[in-house]
């Protein structure tokens, strides 16, 4: 990014700010984003929202219009309110498997039942809990059954326990129907070279996926059918489901704001998109330490700021080479931060920063300001 895209950004903000730390939403780089996203995206993979992710109902109109979809994948209950109210044939898949305790009171307060939900199951338990709720309220659950593809943070992890499942919605299909699976490879990415490449552990998670395509396929034909949903991926493996892929669905989110956790050579193409601005509030000609004032007569190669608030989850960026002082600490108050001496900055003025995630950081603002040309428009983001 340009230094003098923050200076830019700085002199509005001077104009049109809150004088509170703010979190910027770039709507040109989202929309570039988007259009690159919708430019990769073969027919048969449909995309599917992270909500968690992109956590503004704006954000969502914005991805859903360009990417023609209304697919979400949903991590939190209150979320599904927000979304029904505005897309009227949204398809939701949770994204986690949920407390049949939340299950239930959710079933408590909607008793419109027509809401596409499909629950995500991760062992014969949760399914049989499932079940007698399902019975109790004599309504149909959509079931759709994480498997484990390598990331081994939930789901089934082998064949017996996956025909378990399969056999007891077979034996209630008035209260339950197979949806889909749910698959999801984080880890590939992530593990370090040295065990294996990105492309043997993508290959390795299909190679999964498809072993448990094949069950349903061959072992339960009753149950396959053309509307089953076979999710995957995340914003890590977008790029390699695109060129090939068991699924039919690929849920993705952050890379669309692309915090600096998403940095991968695969992803280089999509842009940052979100910044968080912050006021200086005081400015010093070098930090003090507490008890180490005999420090203060060396000579200084950075100047000390005091920020409104700090410590969120997220890398100083601008002014270039700013950074918490190592041993002053850190402050979610009033974070010192030191600048280079020979960087101009003052009271008023501000600093950016980008997240490491999107996921944790739009929640902590009530508010997105969403920036183009030198205005900014105020987008809500979700509150619990
Ligand atoms: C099940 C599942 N699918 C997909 C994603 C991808 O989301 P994102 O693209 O925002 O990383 C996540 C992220 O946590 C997830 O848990």
């Amino acid at each position: 990014m340009q230094p003098n895209y923050f200076q830019q950004l700085t002199q509005y903000l001077k104009q049109q700010g809150t004088g509170t730390p703010q979190l910027i939403l770039d709507i040109k780089t989202y929309q570039d984003n988007l259009n690159f996203v919708r430019s990769k995206l073969p027919t048969q993979l449909k995309p599917r929202l992270v909500v968690k992710s992109l956590a503004s109902m704006q954000l969502l109109k914005l991805a859903s219009q360009k990417l023609n979809t209304q697919r979400f994948m949903l991590f939190h209950l209150p979320h599904i309110a927000e979304i029904i109210q505005i897309f009227g044939q949204a398809d939701i898949l949770l994204g986690k498997p949920m407390p049949i305790r939340a299950v239930e009171s959710f079933y408590q307060s909607n008793a419109q039942h027509e809401i596409y939900i499909q629950w995500l199951i991760d062992d014969l338990s949760r399914l049989q809990q499932y079940l007698q709720l399902a019975q109790q309220l004599d309504i149909s659950l959509n079931v759709n059954i994480e498997i484990d593809v390598g990331l081994h943070r939930g789901g089934v992890q082998n064949s017996q326990q996956f025909v378990a499942l399969l056999k007891l919605i077979q034996q209630h299909p008035r209260h339950l129907k197979l949806s889909g699976l749910m698959g999801y490879d984080a880890h590939v990415a992530k593990l370090p070279k040295i065990i294996t490449s990105p492309e043997k552990s993508y290959q390795q998670s299909q190679h999964t996926y498809q072993q448990y395509k094949n069950i349903i396929q061959q072992q339960f034909p009753d149950l396959w059918h053309d509307g089953l949903c076979f999710n995957g991926g995340g914003s890590p493996t977008f790029m390699q489901h695109c060129q090939q892929s068991e699924c039919n669905d690929l849920a993705f989110g952050s890379m669309l704001v692309k915090p600096s956790d998403f940095d991968l050579d695969h992803l280089s193409e999509l842009k940052c998109a979100l910044w968080i601005a912050t006021p200086v509030l005081k400015v010093l000609p070098y930090s003090q330490l507490p008890g180490l004032e005999v420090l203060n007569h060396l000579p200084h190669h950075y100047q000390a700021l005091f920020v409104y608030g700090g410590y969120w989850r997220a890398d100083y960026i601008y002014p270039e080479k700013s950074q918490p002082h190592i041993l002053y600490g850190r402050s979610s108050n009033q974070e010192m931060l030191q600048v280079p001496k020979q960087c101009t900055i003052a009271v008023d003025d501000y600093v950016f920063l980008r997240p490491t995630q999107s996921e944790a950081i739009i929640p902590q603002f009530a508010q997105l300001y969403a920036y183009v040309q030198g205005t900014f428009e105020i987008w809500n983001s979700f509150r619990e």
